[in-house]
């Protein structure tokens, strides 16, 4: 038999003929991977085609049905993540599992916390730990804050922070730069790189194709549960992944408006808070797209939750129609037609324990019907139209939302709320975590929607979906609105230098 040639490297984990089945799906069917030391593989695939399934079921926290894991050429059985982690293979999951309570370094260091020679916790060593991993990751916070005081962005640099305190040989990341803003995705291709040099093998899951091209040498393509398509990233091209992952060509052409702008729908001015965003204005009609751009931090999101009654804005008014009127609550806000959809769909989102159809139909018709036959067809019928438009992936609509892949409980919130027939309807990143080919539906809807009459406020750090979609865009930098672009005025150019106060700097 031929022995290797010294040069070529071994690889550190391969995953042999993995299956799992949950009822209704089969999540993974035989598939194998192989992950290198130092080269990143990018895993990429449809919502719900598998991807964080084998995170999962590489982590201990699912056993596969059938197949084995080898680490160095030895089989491993990982009857929990604690086996996984012990035997070095460390990961940033899709859902974040951190706690809320408990400081920045103790979620770092939760499990393997240093300990002095008493056998107690070394906060001091604990705290300058932490403190020197965060430093490393570009992240400003201090290790003693509470978690719950951070904000996604930085909650996810958490995240990273513990896989990188654990010394692994193996570093999943499973859509780590969904909650980032550019700068800090720039940070953490770094940390790919440093990791790459440093001999890890890495498994990078991600919907970004500019990211995947830039940092992955491999790709490894799942299409439900199967692997359809592996190699080297430099013999691929973006177009030859989405057809392996959909198995056709999507369209990547945004709609355009076709329908006429109505009348104004809403009115802001002056609206301000004690400390997110300042002077904010601006005025909405029937039809219209408004994009709100801007780097995360800018405000945009603390503007939406304001103006939807979570939080008071210091000053300012809010007219809808031809009425000033203030919002006290989100009820208050929906019984008036504006809702939103957050970014943080997870916590503020889906009621994971429901029933999609529950999730989808019941802020709509929960007061429309006593006849619960009747009730129970209209809510199939409504949760079924609105879920199939976002093509969302299901076994059937009385699965649990908990039991639906990260992308797929999106589309459930999104659908939840467009199913109320809101007057105005704010989308906080709207396709963040959604595939290629959803993404398309996605944008489609929104168009569609709007040109019904629907009034739509997008966030979006996307820069391609906010051109694509807005007619108009609003940039945010610091809590104020910074630059208003015509439709015909957008570019990535002219975004980027409004947003990040290019200019100013010139000027100082
Ligand atoms: N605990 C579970 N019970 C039942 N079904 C599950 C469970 N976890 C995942 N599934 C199903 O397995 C399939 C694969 O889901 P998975 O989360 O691996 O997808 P994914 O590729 O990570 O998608 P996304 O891009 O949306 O994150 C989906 O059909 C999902 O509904
Ligand atoms: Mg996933």
């Amino acid at each position: 038999m031929l022995k290797p040639a010294p040069s070529m490297n071994p690889a550190s984990l391969s995953l042999n003929r993995i299956s799992k089945v949950f009822p209704g799906v089969r999540a993974l069917s035989s598939v194998s991977i192989k992950l290198y030391p130092g080269q990143v593989t990018a895993l990429v695939g449809e919502n719900g085609a598998g991807k964080s399934t084998l995170v999962k079921v590489l982590t201990g926290i699912y056993q596969p049905d059938e197949g084995n894991i080898e680490l160095d050429g030895v089989t491993q059985t990982f009857a929990s993540p604690i086996d996984a982690a012990r035997a070095g293979i460390t990961a940033i999951h899709q859902e974040t599992v951190l706690f809320d309570e408990l400081s920045i370094a103790e979620n770092i260091f939760i499990g393997h916390a240093p300990r002095n020679r008493f056998g107690l916790i070394d906060w001091r060593t604990m705290n300058r730990r932490a403190a020197e991993l965060l430093d490393r990751i570009g992240a400003t916070v201090n290790p003693a804050t509470l978690l719950r005081d951070l904000g996604i962005a930085n909650k996810h640099l958490v995240a990273i922070a513990r896989a990188l305190s654990v010394d692994a040989s193996v570093v999943i990341m499973d859509e780590p730069t969904a909650a980032l803003s550019h700068k800090e995705i720039e940070e953490l291709y770094q940390l790919v790189e440093q990791l790459k040099v440093a001999g890890k093998a890495i498994l990078f899951i991600s919907h970004k194709f500019d990211e995947i091209f830039r940092i992955a040498d491999r790709y490894s393509v799942f299409r439900d549960g199967e692997l359809v398509g592996e190699g080297m990233i430099d013999q691929t091209s973006s177009g030859k992944l989405v057809e392996l992952m959909v198995g056709r060509s999507v369209d990547s052409v945004f709609p355009p408006r076709t329908n006429e702008l109505g009348e104004e729908i809403m009115r802001v001015d002056g609206f301000s808070h004690p400390t997110e965003f300042e002077d904010i204005s601006f005025t909405l009609r029937r039809g219209e797209i408004l994009g709100f751009y801007g780097l995360v931090g800018a405000g945009r999101s603390e503007l939406m939750q304001a103006l939807f009654g979570v939080t008071r804005p210091s000053a300012g008014s809010l007219q809808m129609g031809v009425e000033k009127i203030v919002i006290d609550s989100p009820a208050d806000a929906i019984a008036r037609g504006l809702v939103y959809v957050p970014e943080d769909r997870g916590r503020q989102g889906a009621i994971t324990g429901l029933p999609i159809v529950d999730n989808v139909a019941l802020p709509s018709l929960s007061q429309t019907s006593k006849n619960g036959f009747v009730r129970m067809a209209r809510e199939f019928a409504l949760a079924r139209q609105y879920t199939r438009r976002l093509e969302l992936k299901a076994a059937a609509l009385d699965q649990n939302v908990a039991q639906l892949s990260g992308g797929n409980q999106q589309k459930v919130v999104i659908a939840k709320w467009l199913a109320t027939r809101p007057t105005v309807i704010i989308l906080d990143e709207p396709t963040k975590g959604i595939d290629i080919g959803s993404k398309a539906a996605v944008h489609a809807f929104m168009r569609e929607l709007a040109s019904q009459g629907l009034a739509v406020i997008m966030v979006s750090s996307e820069i391609p979906e906010i051109i694509g979609m807005a007619d108009r865009v609003i940039v945010m930098r610091e809590g104020r609105a910074v630059g208003a672009f015509e439709r015909d005025e957008l570019s990535p150019e002219a975004l980027v230098v409004a947003a990040a106060g290019i200019e100013d700097e010139r000027v100082a």
